[in-house]
């Protein structure tokens, strides 16, 4: 955890969103002059006549290297709404544990975009999830699709982090913490209990959502890697404090215990003037990932790839992996290149932001999806290993135009019931192995 902190200038307002640069720093930010509290965070009285707040990410007694919690001062504390009272939503799941899971590997293809006016909250459609919000555990796993701005609406969600990874068109996140612009390639982190509101930059929007129950994510140990490489913590960008100060009849969407509330209230609750912290959105260009791998033979494990994680109690053991395939060179010789085959005991569920992905020939498109769970056989497709049996590998490979992502667990991921009934399940998927024919012979020992 980086420990450097940094004062920004007022945030320009109108126009694009500015940063504070740093993984998991003590930034503090004004947009006022003189809005943060000096020398305390609960003055008897501060600055412009704001209220100050203290938002804990983690429990008071968290380990240092582990605590995460900022101080808002804002116009009106977060207490100030209306009662909340159920809100339906037909695509949204929160619990998993009733969800009938199979062993089947499972693919999607694309969902397009809904016609009529959607937003982000109401575009959402659950694919799986595992362990429960009640206990801080586990993740669910969602597609996003919208096509209008969320204006006098507002979100945050109680049940965990938002890991947000965009497919199509470019969002402004409005947040409590200031402004973040996201376009493809792109990711952001929202943490748990964070106000935003999602708007459009583009006429539609389509990606993928990662809502993470337990452990906030953070960078990963790099071992014999060294100080540097992966994703390096000055690449993630967190916003510097903007306020609005808007009334009127608004919407505040809540998900809390797996499921949605709604509750009204007269103003924006974007209105921290001010903050200083640890916990704050931010967001990271996957394109700046520094991808490191073999220049002998043989390919290392994908932890590699690894950008962020979630961690277990267990150690070693992850709750949530965020991991990336990106672009990137194969020099390894007499080697078989593409992923192996293989089976996991964590369970995978991967997409694609851009371009297409080595290890399929086909059939997993950008917007597309793949879940493989706990022990269920997958790798290269067979049109994938017969060209990959035959490459010269004396030669270097350049894998371009690509970024897939995997969310991988270690437990279930259980697919919901919508997800299952979807017209984009591919439902000859496992067919894509099946011409994986006998090569055995007994009589020939040297590889064909
Ligand atoms: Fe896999």
């Amino acid at each position: 955890m980086c420990s450097a902190s940094a004062t920004a200038p007022a945030a320009d307002r109108a126009g694009t969103p500015e940063y504070l640069s740093g993984f998991g720093n003590h930034f503090a930010t004004e947009a006022l002059p003189g809005a943060l509290p000096e020398g305390r965070n609960s003055p008897q009285r501060c600055p412009y006549g704001l209220y100050a707040e203290q938002l804990s990410g983690t429990a008071f007694t968290a380990p240092r290297h582990a605590n995460r919690r900022s101080w808002l001062y804002r116009i009106r504390p977060a207490a100030v709404h209306g009662p909340f009272e159920p809100l339906a939503h037909p695509g949204l799941v929160g619990h998993f544990a009733d969800c009938a899971a199979a062993p089947d590997p499972l693919r999607w293809s694309a969902l397009p975009v809904p016609r009529e006016p959607t937003d982000f909250i109401d575009g959402l459609l659950s694919v799986g999830g595992s362990g429960s919000s009640d206990a801080h555990s586990g993740c669910a796993i969602h597609w996003y699709r919208a096509n209008r701005s969320m204006h006098d609406r507002f979100f945050y969600d109680a049940d965990g982090e938002l890991l947000i990874v965009p497919e199509r068109g470019r969002l402004r996140l409005m947040s409590e913490f200031g402004r973040l612009d996201l376009q493809p390639q792109d990711i952001a982190v929202v943490p748990r209990g964070v106000r935003v509101r999602v708007e459009l930059l583009d006429a539609e929007a389509r990606g993928y959502l990662c809502e993470n129950y337990g452990a906030p994510f953070k960078l990963p140990d790099l071992g014999p890697i060294g100080a540097n490489g992966l994703a390096n913590p000055r690449d993630f960008l967190t916003p510097v404090a903007w306020y609005e100060e808007r009334e009127g009849p608004m919407e505040l969407v809540a998900k809390f215990g797996g499921a949605l509330f709604r509750a009204t209230l007269d103003h924006s609750p974007l209105d921290v003037v001010a903050w200083h912290g640890n916990y704050a959105p931010y967001k990271y260009d996957l394109r700046r990932f520094n991808t490191v791998g073999s220049v002998s033979y043989d390919h290392p494990d994908p932890s590699i790839f690894l950008v962020l994680h979630s961690v277990s109690d267990t150690p070693g053991v992850d709750a949530v992996d965020f991991v990336i395939f990106p672009p990137r060179w194969l020099v390894m010789q007499d080697t078989f290149r593409p992923p192996w085959f293989h089976r996991n005991i964590a369970s995978e569920f991967m997409g694609l932001v851009h371009g297409r992905y080595d290890a399929k020939a086909s059939g997993f498109e950008p917007g597309g999806a793949s879940l493989h769970n706990c022990m269920s056989g997958h790798g290269p497709d067979a049109e994938t290993f017969e060209r990959a049996s035959r490459a010269d590998t004396s030669v270097p490979q350049h894998i371009e135009e690509t970024m897939a992502f995997m969310f991988e667990t270690r437990t279930l991921i259980r697919p919901t019931p919508q997800a299952l009934a979807l017209p984009q399940l591919q439902r000859d998927y496992a067919g894509c192995w099946q011409g994986l024919g006998k090569r055995f012979d007994p009589q020939a020992r040297a590889p064909r």
